[in-house]
């Protein structure tokens, strides 16, 4: 039974903070004339109306994209992502807000291909609709652990699995980590950003010993935190994990990190960390 909606966090600073990251990294990856593939496990339904009234219930885009809308100063590397939510916006006020597969369907090349899949069934209609007629675009009903072993290795060789879970299963950490394995396994050139909430902190080191003990390397892990550690609301926090970025990301991803806590810091709250948990 899925409970989770994301109708009711779309545009919240998780969001901000997952898409930030994941347009840097396509826009990295269309750098090289090679056609790449972008696998979504866990894809949504694409576009968040945020005057739906689930979106309007907690109000989470208030203190996350609600905090960028209008701001002047954006430093470049955030302008892909911003365009992107800009351009769903014609009208200067913010009401659309797109999710992770509009955003890569944005960035995304005529010769790139992307496969969504989705296991909730009424967010996986809303989705084939907003792709409707899309070459290259492939919507599936299907469990998004399932789909990394229908879809990998990729014939392209080269692209970007995003695990984007809903977290609303107790155990959603120990099958990231498994799902993680498997994938690797099969294929272990590929890009995977893994987003996580930041839960208390035994939980947060039990992950990482275990993605540790899998064995992958090359694997830096990126966290946000914009609320006091006691704040109960909406997670204080939350991280991703990028197995096999590109070439310099974390120097890339540090000032862009460092600029959003600014804006999305509540009274000064939290703070930024990026390191390898595992070297190459
Ligand atoms: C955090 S939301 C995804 C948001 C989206 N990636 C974005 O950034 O716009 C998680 C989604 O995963 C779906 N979901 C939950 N469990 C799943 C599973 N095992 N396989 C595929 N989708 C799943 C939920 O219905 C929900 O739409």
């Amino acid at each position: 039974m899925l409970s989770y909606r994301h109708l009711f966090h779309a545009g919240s600073f998780t969001d901000v903070f997952k898409h930030a990251l994941l347009a840097r990294l396509l826009v990295a990856l269309g750098k090289k004339d090679k056609p790449y593939f972008y696998l979504d496990t866990h894809a949504g339904i694409g576009r968040y109306d945020l005057s739906h009234p689930w979106a309007q219930k907690v109000r989470e885009y208030e203190n996350g994209i609600g905090r960028l809308w209008g701001r002047k100063d954006i430093p470049a590397a955030l302008a892909p992502y911003l365009d992107i939510v800009k351009a769903e916006n014609p009208n200067h006020k913010l009401r659309f807000y797109p999710g992770s597969p509009l955003i890569a369907k944005r960035l995304m090349r005529p010769e790139d291909r992307m496969v969504l899949t989705e296991l909730n069934k009424a967010d996986f209609a809303d989705l084939q609709k907003l792709f409707a007629n899309e070459r290259r675009v492939a919507v599936e009903l299907l469990d998004g652990y399932q789909g990394l072993k229908a879809h990998l290795p990729p014939q392209e060789r080269r692209g970007l699995v995003l695990i984007d879970s809903s977290f609303d299963r107790s155990r959603e950490f120990a099958r990231i980590v498994t799902a993680l394995a498997e994938a690797h396994e099969r294929w272990a050139t590929g890009m995977y950003a893994v987003w996580y909430p930041l839960m208390d902190l035994g939980d947060m080191r039990n992950f990482e010993r275990n993605v540790e003990k899998t064995g992958i390397r090359k694997i830096l892990k990126l966290e946000l935190t914009v609320q006091p550690e006691d704040w109960t609301l909406t997670v204080p926090g939350c991280g991703m994990l990028v197995i096999n970025p590109p070439w310099q990301f974390e120097d890339e991803a540090r000032p862009l990190l460092e600029w959003l806590w600014q804006a999305l810091s509540v009274e000064g709250a939290g703070g930024v960390k990026v390191d390898w948990l595992v070297p190459e």
